[in-house]
């Protein structure tokens, strides 16, 4: 921790979304791999700014490529990965944008912070989760990756050696599988959006 440090007060957000006329919220998507949570965030990263709102998606593939490239997939890591995409979705919604998460973020805990993070500054959280049972996203597996964990070639992968902990009370529980289309899915969160009059 650095010392002589000094904060420097800020418009809050209520003040800046005002300016702004658009107020910021971060929608928290979180799932197994394969469970469509990115697919997921990007009809619904489109769809808010074809209403002229700012969007602006980080995704957990991406963000390991640069921010967090120094970072695995051991718990210590996967903490500090959440610990800093919630510090950086508060900053990105604190500006007034729509800012959509797609991480696995697979520990209660860190989400939890995650929500107490921006609930302390007054900016909505909005859990989402992405659910399909295990045996779903092991069959569609896209890149391969639940073949490699089951081979052992992957260590630690979620759900299969690693943990993944439901959310209990999510604001939106979206069922990914039998037959929802990735444009229902996304037009359900932003229905949850209009209502709670995060959007316009
Ligand atoms: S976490 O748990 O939130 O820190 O993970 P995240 O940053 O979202 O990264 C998940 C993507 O990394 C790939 N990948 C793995 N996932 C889970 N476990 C292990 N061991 C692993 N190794 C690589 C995988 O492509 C994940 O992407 P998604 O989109 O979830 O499939």
């Amino acid at each position: 921790m650095a010392t002589n440090i000094t904060w420097h007060p800020n418009l809050t957000h209520a003040e800046r979304a005002e300016l702004r006329k658009q107020q910021g919220v971060t929608v928290w998507l979180t799932g197994l791999s394969a469970s469509g949570k990115s697919t997921i965030a990007c009809a619904l990263e489109q769809s808010i700014l074809a209403r002229g709102l700012n969007a602006y998606r980080l995704d957990g593939d991406n963000i390991r490529f640069g921010l967090n490239k120094d970072l695995g997939f051991s718990e210590a890591d996967r903490n500090e990965n959440i610990r800093r995409i919630s510090e950086v979705s508060k900053l990105f919604s604190d500006s007034c944008c729509v800012t959509i998460t797609s991480f696995i973020s697979p520990y209660k805990a860190d989400r939890q912070v995650a929500r107490e993070l921006h609930e302390k500054d007054n900016i909505p959280f909005v859990e989402v989760y992405v659910d399909v049972p295990i045996e779903v996203a092991e069959q569609r597996d896209p890149k391969g990756l639940y073949k490699k964990a089951r081979e052992g070639v992957i260590k630690e992968f979620t759900g299969i050696s690693a943990p993944y902990e439901a959310p209990e009370k999510p604001e939106i529980h979206l069922k990914n599988h039998s037959g929802v289309s990735i444009e229902e899915a996304a037009e359900q969160i932003i229905d949850y959006l209009l209502e709670k009059k995060y959007i316009h």
